[in-house]
């Protein structure tokens, strides 16, 4: 079997992260979103993976290239996201009339895949798709089961939700569903739905099984998501402290080399700091994930992603945030004393 995993599209509701950065990249516990999804298909037993990559094509291209994969990577690009039915069409080619299993680059599962895989290959059906019980649906796909359990409807982000089952975007097909990709017109968002496609399955005669996720599962769309895939994601790790220091680190932490961290400081897990990070006379409080390269001076930060190369000094107590790469945070030292702000588009603070 084959895997082809999305990794384009424009990321609207992250900026102003996605502004610079494709959003299957942010990490959530120091990886990039895009690798989990990586590792469930390798660990299904995939060999070849086709990555469909959209506007910022090279980041994903060498992010991903900067780890040796146990499997062979194509990337392939769609350019403008018209669609999940639309990345299925533009990887025709590399699907090569084989079954494969299409997982977006966005989700998080917390069992992976496995035993989905299996499911599979036993039923043997033209589609298998992964649900699970939500209290939102009109955020997802929903589908609508039969007796026996087998999908009997699908309605993408419907106003009055069939069920409260929503498809995770997670999805195992047999090669038919190119010609389904084929025969079904835009939406209204202007987009070929890949519900409409399976939707087409079903109103065809071929076999469409669900299989139902029991674990946590995250779409890491918003930024609050990021923050809820962060804690879940920390709530399994384990501690891993090897430098040498006198700070009060509790619990399950893990600490990246070449970081320095000061006596004065308290560390409460879970959390994870990156590599050769200084952290000073501060406080970093459970379900926090720092990226590498970051200074934290005499701040208190909880709850909190912040990547890559930051600077934060004097900052106060930071909660529930989401910080980009390389943000500068201090207090003014100087008069006029106040909030000086260089803030990105669509960027939100609560001061
Ligand atoms: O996450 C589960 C949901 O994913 C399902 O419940 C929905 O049925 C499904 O349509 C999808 O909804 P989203 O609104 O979350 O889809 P989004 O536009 O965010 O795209 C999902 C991923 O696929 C994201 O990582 C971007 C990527 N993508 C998206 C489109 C439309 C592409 O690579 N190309 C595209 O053309």
């Amino acid at each position: 079997m084959k895997a082809l995993i999305l990794s384009g599209g424009h990321g609207t509701r992250l900026r102003p992260l996605t502004y610079s950065q494709q959003k299957q990249l942010i990490p959530v516990a120091n990886k990039p979103v895009l690798f989990y999804a990586i590792e469930d298909v390798i660990e299904a037993g995939v060999k070849e993976i086709g990555i469909i990559t959209g506007p910022n094509r090279e980041q994903v291209i060498e992010t991903v290239s900067s780890v040796e994969w146990d499997a062979k990577i194509t990337f392939i690009h769609q350019g403008d996201p018209k669609g999940l039915a639309h990345a299925i069409l533009v990887a025709e080619e590399f699907l090569d009339d084989e079954e494969f299993v299409m997982y977006l680059g966005d989700n998080i599962l917390k069992d992976g895949i496995v035993k989905h895989a299996e499911r599979f290959r036993e039923l043997n059906p033209d589609s298998l798709i992964l649900l699970t019980e939500v209290n939102d649906p009109q955020r997802f796909g929903v589908a609508e089961l039969d007796e026996s359990g087998r999908v009997k409807r699908l309605v993408e982000k419907p106003k009055v939700p069939p069920s409260n089952y929503a498809l995770v975007g997670i999805y195992f097909f047999k090669p038919v569903i190119i010609e389904a990709c084929k025969n079904i017109k835009p939406s209204w968002r202007n987009e070929l739905e890949i519900t409409d496609a399976i939707q087409w399955l079903v109103e065809n005669g071929y076999r469409v099984e669900a299989s139902i996720v029991e674990g946590w599962w995250k779409d890491t769309g918003k930024p609050e998501d990021i923050l809820e895939a962060n804690r879940l994601v920390l709530d399994d790790i384990k501690r891993d402290v090897p430098i040498k220091t006198k700070a009060k680190i509790h619990g399950r932490v893990v600490v990246g080399e070449g970081t320095e961290i000061d006596v004065n400081t308290v560390i409460k897990g879970p959390v994870i700091v990156g590599r050769n990070c200084r952290i000073v006379n501060s406080y970093i409080g459970p379900y926090t994930s720092i990226g590498d390269g970051c200074v934290i001076e005499n701040t208190e930060i909880e709850d909190s992603v912040v990547l890559e190369n930051c600077e934060i000094r004097n900052a106060g107590r930071i909660l529930e945030s989401l910080i980009g790469r390389g943000v500068v945070i201090t207090n003014a030292q100087k008069f006029p004393i106040g909030r000086k702000l260089v803030v990105g588009d669509n960027s939100q603070l609560v001061l």
